[in-house]
């Protein structure tokens, strides 16, 4: 029997592992840019979910091959491709969740907030037919500026009347997978033990990961939490530079996008145990949109920890203050394009 989980940690510790053979596959799925550098390998992950029933592929290119080369793989879900804005509407009605990494990619020297001019529109197109065809449905938004491109979505959203603050997610999943991964080589520990939850937004210095909170507790000097935290946000800027004008990251995001995907799946499955850090609506700061930990239930968002902001050391405390005009600035930049659009 197929059977594949994400390392992740419930927030008491304790790994969730279910029976895959009691699983039913009952959940359809859509993801945009499906042929891209992450939409492919993403798919590929997703048709191993055993949760999901219905794949459905969109591009405005390439998608047919990827669909067809898939289907052929012997696990439960059907796979279809969507190609063009006259099969977008089909490809996303009934879908529970849609996930969006359409657009382009950084190249060296490129900031995430250069790839604003082109994946603005592409996202605020993309959403407009979200609501129109599956306004219930959670939105993954993978598309950078993450900090920029969430606003505008929920602006469209907004416009159209469908927006639901709970269902709307800026995708930061690879964030925590850097943390978890650069701190475990860093400080010899068990790699599926180390959760570090990681705040903020998603570029450059609004990533903070709180590694004070690091689970199970690990101590650093200095030093160590200087390093760490500079690497883990600069981890896309490793990717973009030893690609060399090749993309960024898209293997490690596809597998961190499948499994945050995977843990919405198994919220809406009813799985009462599902924490993962997103970039949403937000109470926790002054600032409308903030990437934490979040709880996750049938609905969406259930909770938002924002006791991981309580008890920060003093370079927590200096990295949340410094993020917070950058990720104000993008937060507005987004909601500015879309106010402006209409
Ligand atoms: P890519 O260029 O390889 O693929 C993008 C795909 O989107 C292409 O297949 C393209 O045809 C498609 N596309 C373009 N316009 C479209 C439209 N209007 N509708 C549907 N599809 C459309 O790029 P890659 O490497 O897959 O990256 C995609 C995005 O993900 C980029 O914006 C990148 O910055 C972002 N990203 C986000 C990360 C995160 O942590 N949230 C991490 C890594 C990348």
């Amino acid at each position: 029997a197929l059977h594949y989980s994400f390392a992740r940690k419930s927030q008491n510790q304790h790994q969730t592992s279910r029976n895959v053979l009691q699983v039913k596959a009952s959940f359809k799925v859509a993801i945009l840019g499906a042929a891209g550098g992450i939409g492919q390998p993403l798919a590929l992950l997703v048709k191993m979910s055993p949760l999901v029933s219905d794949l459905h592929l969109y591009d405005i290119a390439n998608v047919k091959g990827v669909a067809a080369d898939l289907s052929h793989c012997n696990t439960p879900s059907r796979v279809q491709d969507f190609t063009g804005n006259d099969e977008l509407a089909n490809c996303l009605k009934d879908v529970d969740v849609v996930v969006i990494p359409a657009g382009v990619p950084r190249k060296p020297g490129m900031t995430r907030d250069d790839l604003f001019n082109i994946n603005a529109g592409i996202v605020k197109t993309l959403i407009e037919a979200v609501a129109d065809n599956c306004p219930d449905a959670f939105i993954h938004i993978i598309s950078n500026p993450v900090n920029s491109t969430v606003p505008i979505a929920a602006e469209v959203l907004k416009q159209k009347g469908v927006y639901n603050p709970k269902k709307l997610f800026g995708v930061t999943t690879l964030d925590v997978v850097r943390a978890n991964t650069f701190v475990a080589q860093k400080k010899n520990v068990k790699l599926i033990d180390v959760d570090v939850p990681v705040v903020g937004g998603h570029a450059g210095i609004t990533i903070l990961p709180l590694l004070s909170k690091t689970k199970p507790s690990v101590a650093f000097t200095d030093e160590e939490v200087h390093d760490l935290t500079v690497r883990i946000q600069n981890g896309g800027t490793e990717v973009v530079e030893a690609k060399a004008g090749a993309g960024s990251a898209t293997l490690s995001m596809a597998y961190a996008a499948a499994r945050f995907l995977e843990s919405s799946l198994r919220a809406l499955d009813g799985d009462s145990d599902v924490y993962e850090c997103a970039f949403v609506e937000s109470q926790v700061t002054e600032l409308p949109f903030f990437a934490s930990r979040i709880k996750l239930g049938k609905k969406g968002v259930e909770a938002v920890i924002a006791s991981d902001l309580e008890g920060l050391t003093e370079y927590e405390k200096k990295g949340l203050e410094a993020l917070k005009g950058e990720l104000k600035g993008s937060i507005e930049k987004g909601v500015a394009f879309a106010q402006k659009q209409t």
